[in-house]
């Protein structure tokens, strides 16, 4: 069913893994589609509760758009392709979290996804960077916003005016992702990560991440007007009466998502 993609189900996480890894998984059109498709499959089963993004193979996470379809491209048609495909959107408004799961190549529209989604954890021998401005374009998922709102203007005009690879330490240490992890341990721990937010209530997740969100696309007045209802919103929930229940009877939680 899907040719550039490997969907997975593990318990309550879902996987989505780029598989072109003799193209480092550059993100071609069809790729792109069938991602934002299988993202649409794991937002409509209830079991699925997190979403873990990444890449097949040892080199690359996504090593960014296919170059080869670029060539000839006219301006509108690139947009079409853009606005067609709003993947980097998809994964930024999907109502479950995501992790970004980075083994490897991180660039360009790769580094782009990763920044749409909500949390990033590297193995040890990732590469990042927006490479784009070599090619004599700049980065169009998002790039620009995303990656200067999560670690300043200074470091993102760097990044994306020199064009150069940043490895996972400086990755971490500019705040561009969460966790570096040995390449070995990469999924383990990102699967632990994913299981423990599994086990919270969907609604609150989704609730807690749209309103983190707002922080980037709110003033603060409005953000904080926005937390109280989506904080309030929580009250409507089967799940908060279960999660104040079980604390004051001093048990785990059972979240329905009701
Ligand atoms: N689009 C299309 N194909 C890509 C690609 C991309 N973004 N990135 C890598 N590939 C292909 C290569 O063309 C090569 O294909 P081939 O074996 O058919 O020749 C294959 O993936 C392996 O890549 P290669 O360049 O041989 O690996 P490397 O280890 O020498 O270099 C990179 C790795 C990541 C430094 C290099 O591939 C690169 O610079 N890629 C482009 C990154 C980029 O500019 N991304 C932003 C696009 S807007």
């Amino acid at each position: 069913m899907y040719e550039n993609i490997i969907l997975e189900i593990q318990g309550r996480v879902g996987f989505i893994r780029v598989n072109r890894p003799k193209k480092l998984n550059a993100l071609n059109i069809p790729t792109r589609e069938e991602i934002l498709k299988a993202l649409d499959e794991l937002g409509k089963n209830n079991d699925v509760r997190v979403v873990i993004f990444t890449g097949t193979g040892e080199k690359a996470f996504i090593a960014g758009a296919d170059i080869s379809e670029f060539e000839g491209r006219t301006a509108l048609d690139q947009r079409s392709v853009m606005r067609a495909t709003r993947m980097f959107d998809a994964f930024s408004e999907f109502p479950k979290p995501v992790i970004a799961m980075i083994n490897g190549f991180c660039l360009g529209g790769g580094c782009e996804a990763a920044l749409s989604c909500d949390i990033r954890i590297a193995s040890d021998n990732a590469k990042f960077g927006q490479p784009e401005i070599n090619l004599g374009i700049i980065p169009g998922g998002g790039g620009t916003q995303r990656l200067t709102r999560l670690v300043g203007e200074g470091k993102a005009m760097e990044l994306i005016l020199t064009g150069d690879m940043i490895d996972a330490a400086e990755a971490k240490a500019i705040g561009l992702v969460n966790h570096v992890v040995a390449f070995a341990e990469l999924e383990q721990f990102t699967l632990a990560m994913a299981n423990k937010m599994a086990e919270k209530s969907p609604i609150a997740l989704q609730m807690g991440k749209e309103s983190v969100k707002n922080a980037s696309r709110m003033n603060i007045r409005e953000g904080l007007d926005q937390e109280i209802d989506l904080f309030a919103l929580c009250f409507s929930s089967a799940d908060k009466e279960e999660g104040v229940k079980a604390f004051l009877e001093k048990r785990k939680p059972e979240f329905t998502g009701k």
